[in-house]
């Protein structure tokens, strides 16, 4: 789960990979590395830590050229350290390559070479690629990595380059997202495009199983055994400054922020005038197959997954239709029985999320029907359904997942109300107000927005507690789930997210003074039940943080604090219930001091299961 890098062409290689592995620290950052080619030799720096380290190594050791790969790493195979780090090379010090993903059968591979006499410096899978490269190498690093690729099981992207070859960067991938940026005079290769985007609007979105073969002019696109690929360029339809913070100090806050813009974006051209039907361009499912529907299954990770839990309920009561939602990971253990007539919605940011995309992958192959629900277009994910419905969020760069989430649910609303249109599960009135609600949403993110200072203080009475309880019933379930989430990750605060209904079975005995509670209480069904559970931890001395419609009498009496949200149908309060909860992590977060954009042991895009 790393970020990969590439450049060619006629600027110093170390400053733009450098640039480029900023914009992919999210991907992993535990270690570094920087290899270029300089006077027909490879020259190689690595370090353990963050980019600033590498970037300190570098003003000590300069490395001059203008072909050159980076990385930055996640350690799956082999702890954090300068040898285990990326780039690795041949031992003949001619070769480099930087990897993401993960070699299945390293194990037997690294056997056959040692037997061989090749030397292996480092406990990771990625350093048998190399030296099968070099294995196969007599001039043509090409020829050398399409034949070292045939004993490959597993995912990879990667980036080679070699002292022999000034002129030449090699990029091919098997699983793991790649791109090719175009330039003039000059090319790039990335993780992503976000990574690219300062430089070029153009890229080349590279296909399992192919490669280019770059030089400053001209990319060759080949599939692994050589044949031409024809492939038009994507044009990337953001601003090279949207991955930028923009003046705000973290990611995370500038997400948050951008929320009623990416609201606006999202319903924009699917739902305009309440009193006309929904439109999703590439869901691709007819009206007949919709009505024909007999199950929905959410599957996701994380975040995502908490999404997938609104949608179940979405789907439930919009559109009638009976529906699960599963983590990925666990999904395929189960081995789940899928029925004729499924709809499997998988709910993914990045849409490269290895769990995910292995449940995609089963699900699909069980006979589900597939449609993603992702924010990376034309991620693995994306390319896998046979339909998918963009969330429209622009790049999301903090690790906590902010504007992706509340735009998962939107989007997944989107397609329920859709159904319960096309089905006629929902009443005509009712979904009228509903789509006028959901209209009314980007404007309510801007008022809870403007609401930031009221969030903050209230972050400032329990930033020092070392415990919380998050607790909602119903739709707000996964509200709590989330919201406990998102401050355990940034703050590293112990959240629970639990249902208020399972709090007599064991959570209440956790209740105190120094554990801070947030019971999340809007109006609606459960809301008398929400107040009894609220005043069952007052009357065990613990603090509540109550979150409440405008306007409300009861909550305030009863709960320490308040978090006030504007009305809306309860079936899209997650929405906006999720904003004051991810305000109130952030600035607990800022508080402490934390590093919220980067924090401790996590990776924005996990691509290894
Ligand atoms: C938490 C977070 C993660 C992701 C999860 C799935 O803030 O971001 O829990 O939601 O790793 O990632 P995607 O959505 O990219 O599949």
């Amino acid at each position: 789960m790393c970020g990969i890098v590439g450049y060619i062409g006629t600027r110093q290689a170390t400053e733009i990979c450098l640039a480029g592995l900023k914009r992919l620290e999210y991907r992993g950052y535990d270690s570094a590395g920087i290899a270029v080619v300089e006077d027909g030799e490879l020259e190689v720096v690595k370090v353990v830590g963050k980019l600033a380290a590498l970037s300190q190594a570098l003003d000590e050791t300069p490395l001059d050229g203008s072909l050159g790969i980076g990385h930055t790493r996640w350690a799956t195979h082999g702890k954090p350290s300068e040898t285990n780090s990326h780039p690795h090379v041949s031992n003949d010090g001619r070769i480099a390559l930087v990897h993401n993903g993960i070699i299945e059968n390293y194990a037997e591979l690294r056997d056959q070479l040692e037997d061989q006499g090749y030397e292996f410096v480092s406990e990771t899978d990625t350093e048998v690629i190399v030296h099968l490269v070099d294995k196969y190498y007599d001039g043509d690093l090409a020829a050398a990595f399409r034949r070292a690729a045939e004993e490959l099981e597993g995912a990879f992207a990667v980036g080679i380059i070699c002292a022999d070859h000034p002129d030449q960067m090699i990029a091919a991938r098997r699983f793991s997202p790649l791109v090719v940026g175009i330039g003039e005079g000059e090319n790039f290769i990335a993780s992503d495009m976000g990574a690219v985007r300062e430089w070029t609007d153009r890229v080349y979105v590279i296909d399992d199983d192919e490669m280019a073969v770059i030089s400053r002019d001209d990319i060759e696109l080949t599939d692994l055994k050589g044949e031409p690929v024809d492939r038009e360029p994507y044009v990337i339809p953001w601003p090279a400054d949207a991955a930028q913070k923009g003046g705000h100090k973290h990611f995370m806050h500038k997400e948050i922020h951008e929320q009623p813009r990416a609201m606006r974006e999202c319903l924009l051209g699917r739902l305009t005038d309440p009193e006309r039907a929904i439109t999703l361009e590439g869901l691709n499912m007819t009206d007949e197959e919709i009505r024909g529907l007999r199950k929905v299954v959410f599957t996701a990770c994380g975040t995502a997954y908490h999404a997938g839990l609104v949608g179940r309920f979405l789907m439930e009561k919009l559109a009638r239709i009976p529906a699960e939602c599963d983590l990925a990971a666990e999904l395929r253990a189960r081995d789940p029985v899928v029925l004729d007539h499924t709809l499997a919605i998988i709910v993914s940011q990045s849409g490269e999320t290895a769990d995910t995309l292995v449940a995609l992958r089963e699900l699909k192959e069980k006979g589900a029907k597939v449609v993603s629900v992702v924010n990376v277009v034309d991620s693995s994910i994306a390319r896998e359904s046979d339909g998918v419905v963009y969330i429209q969020a622009g790049p999301e760069i903090g690790v906590a997942s902010t504007k992706a989430y509340t735009l998962q649910i939107l989007t997944i609303a989107l397609i329920a109300a859709h159904f319960a249109d096309v089905r006629g599960g929902t009443g005509e009135h009712e979904l009228i107000e509903l789509r006028r609600a959901m209209l009314s949403l980007p404007e309510q993110a801007h008022e809870l927005i403007e609401r930031e200072d009221s969030v903050k203080s209230v972050a400032a009475k329990y930033y020092r507690c070392p415990n919380s309880l998050f607790l909602g019933r119903g739709v707000n379930l996964p509200s709590a789930l989330e919201g406990a989430l998102k401050l355990k990750e940034i703050s590293y605060i112990h959240a629970e997210g639990y249902s208020a209904g399972e709090m007599k079975h064991g959570p209440i005995a956790l209740v105190e003074p120094s554990l801070f509670t947030v019971a999340i209480a809007v109006k609606g069904d459960v809301y008398d039940k929400m107040i009894g559970n609220i005043q069952e931890i007052k009357a065990r001395s613990g603090p509540v943080i109550g979150v409440a419609f405008d306007g409300d009498t009861e909550i305030p009496r009863q709960a320490d604090d308040v978090l006030w949200v504007p009305e809306c149908p309860e079936l899209l309060t997650p929405i906006t219930v999720a904003i004051p909860l991810q305000l109130l992590a952030y600035h607990i977060a800022d508080m402490m001091d934390r590093e919220i954009d980067q924090p401790r042991n996590l990776a924005k895009t996990v691509t290894v299961e």
